[in-house]
């Protein structure tokens, strides 16, 4: 039976976009990816092609660590699968009181709080403490979450060129002084994988009386000799910054976000922040994955150590392969962008790399800026030498 909304012309504008992005190489589609045993998700099957995953930001491979799995299954024999409401609806059960004080212990800070995933925590924590009048100024590349919180808080929005601090000293001198100002910025950026001077960001906010906020979402774990709580430890500035946010979904190993910052602050956002009130809380299994993998980072420098050396590796391997002129060396993170420029062009060396038995996911525009579409390549303390040297070959024969 025909409705309404099903007549073909009702949809026809979305069939029309959709083919659009088809013919500019723009369309996108969930490829079917599969583990080929349960205790890895390095050697996979990418619509039934075997390879080796490249493209996940499970960079320390905790995913599949027992230890995070044995406190999933804890947490869910105490508290059950769900969570049930917002915890200002049902509450805060002790597993998730303990994750906030460990984290806020964490990241050198007075409070901290979790957040369902990072896209959610970014929206809901700068819509809470932006309101128009404010200005914000942020990193051009910033992740997509703290460009729409930016948005969505109707403050005005200033965005300087990509780690250029010259730029956003020139932009926050145009700023009135009595206005309420925020610097926001990832520390290591998710399609990039390069990172800004973060002592002299700070520095520059400070002289011009703004708030500071970092997204360690791909730092978090990765960086800080001590915790390995993120590049605000590196840095030694955990104590300038006011909101530090980040994730647990990637090396971290589970699913969600948390941020850290003065009492006050994190007081604001329980009661502003509208992902946190009208959310229902993540489920216990997920909260109890958290705590366990912020005291394995802070426990077992092992996985760490694996990845930095792969990532050495990668780089060595890659300077013998003469491929320099792809990539930006030296390398800051695991993140390695291999660019390419046109749309369509990525796709197919992507897929031909798929074909030679390695998955490394083209990325192409909006989530990066028109004409610099790329390879995006993440190593994880999982791969073995023989996989990344095997990568580095097919990268040289295939991109060349
Ligand atoms: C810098 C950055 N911030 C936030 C997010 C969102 O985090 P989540 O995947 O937990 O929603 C991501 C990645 O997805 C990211 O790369």
């Amino acid at each position: 039976m025909m409705t309404p909304s099903s007549a073909p012309d009702s949809l026809s504008p979305y069939r029309d976009d959709l083919s659009e992005r088809e013919k500019s190489g723009q369309l996108r589609r969930c490829k079917l990816v599969e583990p080929v045993e349960a205790a890895s998700n390095i050697d996979v099957q990418v619509d039934g092609q075997a390879a080796v995953n490249f493209s996940s930001n499970d960079y320390l491979g905790l995913s599949r660590d027992k230890r995070l799995q044995e406190a999933a299954i804890q947490a869910i024999r105490r508290y059950g699968t769900g969570s049930a409401a917002s915890r200002l609806i049902s509450g805060t059960n002790e597993l998730v009181a303990t994750l906030e004080h460990q984290l806020a212990e964490f990241k050198q800070a007075e409070a901290a709080m979790v957040f369902n995933s990072g896209y959610q925590a970014n929206v809901s924590i700068l819509q809470a403490i932006l309101e128009p009048g404010d200005w914000v100024f942020c990193d051009k590349l910033n992740h997509a979450s703290l460009m729409d919180g930016c948005l969505l808080s109707g403050a005005r929005w200033t965005r300087y060129r990509h780690l250029d601090l010259e730029n956003l000293e020139a932009r926050l001198k145009k700023a009135p002084a009595d206005v309420k100002k925020w610097v926001v910025t990832d520390s290591v950026f998710s399609m990039d994988g390069d990172y800004p001077d973060l002592t002299a960001l700070v520095d520059i906010a400070d002289q011009y009386g703004a708030l500071v906020m970092i997204d360690e979402a791909h730092a978090t774990g990765l960086y800080g000799d001590k915790r390995s709580s993120g590049l605000c430890e590196q840095f030694g500035l955990s104590e300038r910054i006011a909101l530090q946010m980040g994730t647990f979904s990637k090396a971290l190993g589970g699913a969600g976000a948390y941020v850290a910052g003065s009492r006050v602050l994190i007081d604001t956002l329980i009661n502003k922040a509208r992902g946190f009130i009208y959310s229902t809380a993540l489920p216990p299994a997920v909260i109890g994955t958290a705590l366990k993998a912020i005291e394995v980072v802070q426990s077992d420098a092992e996985p760490k150590r694996r990845l930095w050396q792969n990532v050495a590796t990668f780089e060595r391997l890659a300077r013998e392969a003469g491929l320099e002129a792809r990539l930006s060396l030296p390398l800051s993170s695991p993140i390695i962008p291999l660019l390419i420029g046109d749309s369509s062009e990525t796709l197919r060396i992507s897929q031909q790399l798929l074909e030679a038995g390695y998955f490394a996911q083209g990325i192409r525009p909006p989530t990066v800026p028109p004409g610099t579409s790329r390879l995006r390549i993440a190593l994880s303390a999982a791969h073995s030498e023989l996989q990344i040297e095997g990568l580095v070959m097919a990268l040289a024969r295939l991109s060349g």
